[in-house]
């Protein structure tokens, strides 16, 4: 047959493996990752988080063999959720210098000295409400919260924090920890905002992890409606101006076309969360039969990166860098053959 008179044939790069890594334009690489972990103090053992197989709620010493373990698989950071024992109104608890974030950070950094620590500052896991500030009636103050923020992400810092995180999405919260962190001589330990986060259904497993749903109404007040994207980039300039070192949207999947604006527009490092609900929902298919568990987990990665995030933090981080490192397969295929 005479063929077709066609001047491009696209799948003459698509031809076999080696072609296909040649003409590769996005990289996924376990420098990339980020992967969090959920500390509780005292001796228990580790309790897996019902809606999130794989992931557990760990004691500290728990916490620093499944960093150790992450380090050998090639995950640079993780970052660190705190599970207090005793929550009340004003979530005190997460300022505790022998709480179990700061407790967790002198460990990490005793045992492990090049993991990199990265602490979310939020007051939710500690508050008898579930709210991520503090509330007169049922509203959440924003100033007097910040306060109380700035205050949490000095305890990490004295801790050890190299990066400190805030999730709350409080106003001028980033700018209020710049200047207490300076003040107290931490100049140089960053921060990583949550500048557009969305109040997502997609946070669901997480409170389960972390104990933190609201027991009434919702974080519609301070969290992004997931309709708007012109408002996550105001956050983002406002986060910068404050001093932000690295902003973030959250969650990631749904949220592809907001990473790819922050990057284009900013330029700036740009992290990525795959959150709980993301995690659970390739969980639940996988559980199923319905997918293919680890093609799924680098395409989605993959997905996330090339949207332009720098920095991914996603509960798959251990299982994605086996596979980049080339020690585990995902669907048969190594981490430069996907
Ligand atoms: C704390 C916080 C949440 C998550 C990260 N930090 C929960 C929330 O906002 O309700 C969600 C992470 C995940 O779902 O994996 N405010």
């Amino acid at each position: 047959m005479k063929p077709l008179d066609l001047p491009n044939r696209p799948r003459r790069l698509r031809r076999n493996a080696v072609i296909r890594g040649l003409v590769r334009e996005t990289r996924l690489a376990p420098e990339m990752l980020v992967y969090p972990l959920f500390v509780c103090t005292g001796e228990a053992p580790r309790r897996e988080v019902g809606s999130m197989p794989g992931v557990y709620q760990l004691s500290v010493d728990e916490a620093v063999k499944e960093a150790r373990a992450a380090c050998a698989d090639g995950v640079p950071g993780v970052l660190l959720f705190g599970l207090p024992d005793a929550k009340d109104d004003a979530g005190a608890a997460a300022c505790d210098p022998a709480g179990p974030v700061p407790s967790a950070v002198r460990a990490l950094k005793r045992e492990l000295p090049g993991l990199l620590v990265i602490t979310d500052v939020c007051l939710c896991e500690y508050t008898s409400h579930g709210h991520c500030g503090l509330l007169d009636g049922e509203t959440i103050l924003n100033d007097a919260t910040v306060e109380q923020l700035a205050r949490v992400a000095l305890s990490h810092a004295e801790a050890g924090a190299d990066i400190v995180a805030p999730s709350d999405m409080m106003d001028g919260r980033v700018g209020r920890i710049r200047s207490t962190l300076d003040d107290a001589g931490f100049t140089d330990v960053a921060i990583m905002s949550y500048s557009a986060k969305y109040c997502s259904a997609f946070y669901g497993p997480f409170r389960e992890a972390a104990g933190s749903a609201p027991v009434f109404g919702d974080r519609r007040s301070h969290q992004m409606d997931p309709a708007n994207v012109e408002e996550a980039l105001r956050e983002v300039a406002l986060d910068l101006e404050e001093g932000a070192d690295i902003v973030m949207v959250k969650p990631a999947l749904a949220y592809l076309d907001v990473i790819a604006r922050v990057k284009a527009e900013f330029g700036v490092p740009t992290a990525a969360y795959q959150v709980s609900g993301e995690y659970a929902m390739l969980k639940a298919a996988a559980a199923n039969g319905w997918i293919d568990e680890p093609r799924a987990m680098m395409e989605t990665l993959t997905s996330i990166h090339r949207a332009g995030a720098d920095i991914i933090i996603t509960y798959y981080a251990r299982d994605a860098a086996r596979v980049l490192s080339g020690s585990a397969t995902a669907g048969g295929l190594d981490g430069r053959a996907l």
